[in-house]
């Protein structure tokens, strides 16, 4: 699978949140008013609930926002659906997952797959899920880091697009996830904003497990 050849208009991206949005705020900062420079653009942020940091950063960046919420649909397929809905009227080149805690299912899947990307706060495949952090650090592991992958209908399990390793020292103890997890997010926001960009700019190509960046057409 391969994404279109890059153009010079910068591509569309829509972000994806469900807290802080720190992963969110890179991106923004590395975007800047140099669009074109960086070869994407946010065009819409969205969420699966309100009242969170980072949709509050999206509306300072003057960025519409959306959210839609598992609660307000009969089944998780009518949320899934509508997300998906949502998602496309913002005719995205790019979707990114930046900490936003919910599996989509196929109809995003159908619509976005092959353009969809997730940040994980674990080297996948160790430790996919909700708790990559904590997981990795009940396992005694020495290092861990983050991922950037595409999205597949498994959980965490999609082609990797670039890894970033943290070491676990011996002050990391369990009660330490939340200051491990803020180690590995200062990797993780620097790991997001280059491949988004590299992305954008260069193209790519996914055959099988393995992305390759660059050389669409080769
Ligand atoms: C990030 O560390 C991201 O990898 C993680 O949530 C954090 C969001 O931070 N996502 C997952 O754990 C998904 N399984 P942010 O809201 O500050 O960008």
């Amino acid at each position: 699978m391969a994404s279109p050849p890059p153009s010079t208009a910068p591509a569309r991206l829509v972000v994806l949140v469900s807290g802080s949005g720190t992963n969110l705020q890179a991106l923004l900062d590395a975007i800047g008013d140099d669009p074109e420079g960086f070869g994407a653009q946010i065009v819409a942020v969205g969420a699966d609930r309100s009242g969170i940091a980072g949709l509050e950063r999206a509306e300072r960046a003057g960025l519409p926002t959306f959210v839609c919420r598992v609660k307000d649909h009969a089944t998780r397929e009518e949320w899934d659906a509508a997300l998906a809905a949502a998602t496309a009227g913002y005719r995205p080149d790019l979707v990114v997952s930046a900490g936003f805690m919910k599996i989509v299912g196929k109809e995003f899947l159908a619509r976005f797959g092959g353009r969809f990307i997730n940040t994980h706060p674990a080297l996948l495949p160790s430790f996919p899920g909700a708790h990559g952090v904590r997981d990795a650090l009940a396992y005694g592991v020495k290092v861990t880091g983050c991922t950037v992958h595409f999205v597949d209908d498994g959980v965490d399990t999609g082609p990797i697009i670039a890894q970033g390793v943290v070491e676990v020292t011996e002050e990391d103890t369990a009660e330490g996830e939340a200051a491990l997890h803020e180690r590995i997010k200062e990797i993780e926001r620097k790991l997001l904003v280059e491949a988004v960009g590299r992305l954008a700019r260069d193209g790519y190509r996914i055959e099988g497990r393995k992305v390759h960046l660059g050389h669409v057409g080769e």
